[in-house]
């Protein structure tokens, strides 16, 4: 099976190569990444021999169209990721987001491939902390930033395109990944990274906004269980049951790293936090068979914090520069 990833040089799509390299030894793998700010080519050498790396833009309809055409199956993880990043310029998100999306769409239409559209489940807004549901597939749309307002606008294109063009499409919106290779923009390296850089981890607000953590591996496993063996048309949406506060998740990375526990500054809240995700991921355990095979977060902390300690070089020359997009943003201790 050819297929085609966009967005592999990312931290999720290029842990979705390893795992499809490692499990899948008949899939032809073709990377699409623009090598934005986000992607990083090295993080594919451990496969380097193993793949095709197209160094080129979503956007681009020409070599969309040809890459698509010499595929059998498109997973879509491209895409502008950071909500920090849409609330300074939304423009990057707006692009790549949607007009990226379409323009996979109109070529997955044109070639008739199967498509797989990777979404979150910050789409549905965010919950109250004492709120009895979680988010399930029928969730109505709710998004609260420029990030997750295109990211919603992509999901409702790939259903437009299913329902009138026939477009072979499933879709998947999951909660919070970690583990190795994610930008130190993100909450978890950014705070490991900083305590191994000796600056102060920061928290936002008061920290007791609660995110639904995965393994990055569990989502790449349910990705091709929905490939496999879910139902064309429909939205699958991914969660292991971890929901933690970001105040909790703090103390255990310092702890981890044999820190005091209130070893971090609290800074400037993020402009219309969302406080809560949760995910009720019955469909895809039910009817595809799914299930994380993480459970237990500290101890995936600890192999990531322990894959940060070990991978300096893959994350010290973004550091910099991250820091001081924070700092130009406007972040301040409180
Ligand atoms: P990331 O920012 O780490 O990686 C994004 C990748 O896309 C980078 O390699 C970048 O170079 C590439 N890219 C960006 N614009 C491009 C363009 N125009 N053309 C080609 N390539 C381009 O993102 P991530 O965290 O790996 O997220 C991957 C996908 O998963 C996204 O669609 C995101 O919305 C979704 N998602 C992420 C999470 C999470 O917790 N990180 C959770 C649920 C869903
Ligand atoms: O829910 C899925 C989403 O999870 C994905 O769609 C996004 O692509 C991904 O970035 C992530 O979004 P969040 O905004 O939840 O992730 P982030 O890592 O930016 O922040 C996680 C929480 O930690 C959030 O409540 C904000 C907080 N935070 C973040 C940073 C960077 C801090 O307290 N301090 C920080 O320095």
């Amino acid at each position: 099976m050819r297929v085609l990833v966009t967005g592999g040089a990312g931290f999720i799509g290029a842990n979705f190569v390893h795992q499809t390299v490692a499990e899948r030894p008949d899939a032809e793998v073709t990377v699409l990444d623009a090598l934005t700010y986000a992607g990083n080519r090295s993080s594919l050498d451990p496969v380097a021999d193993r793949i095709r790396f197209v160094h080129g833009d979503i956007t681009d309809a020409a070599l969309v169209d040809e890459l698509v055409g010499n595929s059998d199956l498109v997973v879509h993880f491209a895409a502008e990721s950071h909500n920090d990043n849409s609330l300074s310029n939304p423009w990057p998100f707006v692009q790549t987001n949607i007009v990226g999306t379409v323009t996979l769409l109109e070529a997955v239409r044109k070639h008739d491939v199967r498509y797989h559209h990777i979404s979150t489940d910050e789409v549905y807004g965010d919950l109250e902390l004492d709120d009895p549901e979680r988010f399930t597939e029928s969730t109505a749309y709710n998004p609260s930033s420029p990030y997750s307002s295109t990211k919603a606008s992509s999901d409702m294109l790939v259903r437009a395109w299913t329902r009138s063009f026939g477009v072979r499409a499933t879709l998947s919106n999951c909660s919070n990944n970690y583990g190795p290779y994610q930008h130190v923009e993100k909450f978890i390296p950014r705070q490991v990274t900083n305590v191994l850089a000796g600056l102060r981890p920061r928290l936002y607000g008061d920290g007791l906004n609660v995110r639904d953590w995965i393994h990055v591996d569990d989502h790449n496993s349910a990705v091709w269980a929905i490939v496999d063996g879910g139902r064309i048309g429909q939205t699958y949406l991914i969660g292991a049951d971890g929901e933690v506060d970001n105040r909790t998740v703090m103390e255990t990375i310092l702890e981890v790293l044999g820190q005091r526990p209130d070893a971090f500054d609290f800074v400037t809240d993020r402009p219309g936090h969302d406080m809560r995700y949760a995910i009720d991921s019955t469909m895809l355990r039910e009817e595809l068979g799914w299930a994380p095979r993480y459970r237990d977060f500290r101890s995936g902390l600890e192999a990531t914090v322990g894959w940060y300690r070990e991978n300096e070089q893959w994350w010290r020359p973004q550091k910099d520069a991250t820091e001081r997009a924070y700092l130009a943003a406007g972040e301040k201790t409180t």
